[in-house]
């Protein structure tokens, strides 16, 4: 987010957790300029703080109490300059814990939950008047979509869009269904006019966001709904939108049309985040989901069929109740199988009010931390090999970002890897074919291609059928 010093108020947001918590920060934003209010960088001279929580693990619920208590002396401070500061926790940790965090930080103005940010302006009109703390942890019956004002035209070469909120799946170690709500879609209409503002503001890569965004059924005009797949080809229709990525999916839920557009859509990266979470069908029923080993497997062949050059990344969780050793092996099997290039890995963390936290065969925390190694060691050797794999093959970038030094661009890869470069500051928000000269754990390193670097093996980055 763009920050400006110069408006009358200063708010600061940080954020915690998922890319939604990052597009809702820029919502609040949006919600709080007519007020006056500018983004700054830092919380030390702000009139307004909002953390915005993450709620998904322990060790991401406990952070926002600890920077609370650094917050609580920021307060004071000003209290005794003569200022005021507010002090808001929005996000999951506010829809799960509501009060229970006024009771443990008093002085924390207001509390609100992800689906109330739209009612901003009245609840800091509430806290200015001093008449105790605020909480808004209700689910509207109207969605906050139809409250919010057009989202600033922004800066940015890519640009998150939620087009889907809420989860109904109710996996039993998750919060999500609990603090983001039901699942909801917004109306296709709405999502385009967005994604043309974005486009028209700058923004060349649009990754469409949704807790289940492969569920997503958006209402159109008229009558009738579209599926993902389809509300892809219409992104890919706007002018200015030259890369599409979508984030989180559900793999019970990715339906032929989706994987039609990976087939058709030259837009649509060939990455995807498909979270897994396990290998061993015991587990997976164990956590309900909807879907075996094997129908994961079936759904990346599918996958790889329509677009053969498609990179997988996943989500696991070690240690879930009742997890055996040959449950675990079963989860090695996998991913030693389909190869993933990135992956996010957790330890199994109770979450209060979910049917796995009270079951009885809780996995010891050393056997936990045992397998997450294993596992996340087995991971980093498949991401690295892909990254080595790179070396010498051909990438369209988009630089989006200023490197560490002068004379330094980062963009992102297909494959979603980091791609440093040493090019000119004019090339930044361009799509730039890049060689790749270096590979790291993490990112990569490239060199403009030239005719000269252009000859020999030249890997297209589109599948062509
Ligand atoms: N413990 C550990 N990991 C969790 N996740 C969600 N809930 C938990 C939990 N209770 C992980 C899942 C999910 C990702 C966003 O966070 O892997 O896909
Ligand atoms: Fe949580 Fe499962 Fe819903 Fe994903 S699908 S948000 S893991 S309940």
């Amino acid at each position: 987010m763009t920050s400006n010093s110069q408006a009358a108020k200063k708010l600061y947001i940080k954020s915690y957790g998922c890319q939604m918590n990052v597009y809702d920060a820029e919502r609040m934003s949006d919600v709080l300029r007519p007020l006056g209010y500018g983004l700054v960088d830092t919380p030390d001279d702000a009139d307004l703080v909002i953390l915005n929580t993450c709620h998904i693990r322990e060790k991401a619920a406990e952070k926002v109490y600890s920077e609370l208590g650094r917050l609580k002396f920021r307060k004071s401070d000003r209290k005794a300059a003569g200022k005021q500061m507010i002090l808001a926790v929005g996000g999951c940790v506010a829809q799960a814990e509501g009060e229970e965090i006024i009771r443990r930080a008093p002085y924390v103005d207001m509390v609100f939950g992800p689906q109330t940010y739209h009612k901003l302006p009245e609840m800091i009109a509430r806290a200015h008047r001093g008449t105790g703390n605020v909480l808004e942890t209700d689910f509207p019956a109207d969605s906050k979509f139809d409250h919010l004002p057009a989202p600033e035209v922004r800066e940015g070469y890519s640009a998150f869009l939620t087009v889907q909120e809420g989860c109904d799946k109710f996996c039993t170690f998750c919060v999500v269904p609990y603090t983001r709500g039901a699942e909801y879609s917004r109306a296709v209409d709405d999502v385009l006019a967005e994604a043309r503002r974005l486009a028209a503001s700058g923004a060349r890569e649009l990754t469409l966001l949704g807790q289940n965004v492969n569920n997503y059924h958006g209402l159109i005009a008229g009558g009738g709904e579209w599926g993902l797949g389809r509300l892809i080809e219409e992104v890919a229709g706007i002018v200015g939108v030259d890369r599409i990525r979508y984030t989180t999916s559900y793999p019970a839920e990715v339906d032929d049309q989706l994987i039609a557009a990976h087939k058709n859509v030259p837009e649509l990266m060939p990455f995807l985040h498909l979270p897994v979470q396990s290998g061993s069908d015991r587990v997976l029923q164990g956590m309900n989901r909807r879907h075996g080993a094997d129908d994961y497997r079936r759904l990346v062949d599918r996958l790889k069929v329509a677009r053969p050059d498609i990179a997988l990344s996943s989500d696991f969780i070690v240690g879930f109740p009742g997890e055996t050793d040959r449950d675990f092996q079963d989860t090695l099997d996998l991913i030693d199988e389909i190869g993933f290039v990135q992956a996010y890995s957790f330890k199994y963390s109770p979450r209060p009010g979910t049917p796995a936290a009270v079951h009885e065969l809780q996995v010891p925390e050393d056997i936990k931390s045992e397998r997450l190694k294993v596992l996340q060691d087995m991971l980093n050797v498949q991401q690295r090999a892909f990254n080595d794999d790179c070396v010498g093959r051909r990438f369209d970038v988009l630089l989006d970002r200023p490197g560490r030094h002068d004379g330094q661009l980062i963009g992102r890869s297909p494959y979603m890897q980091a791609v440093h470069v040493e090019i000119g500051p004019e090339k930044l928000g361009e799509i730039v074919d890049l060689e790749i000269v270096s590979a790291h754990g993490n990112s990569l390193g490239a060199r403009l291609a030239t005719a000269e670097n252009t000859e020999g093996e030249i890997m297209e980055t589109r599948a062509t059928g």
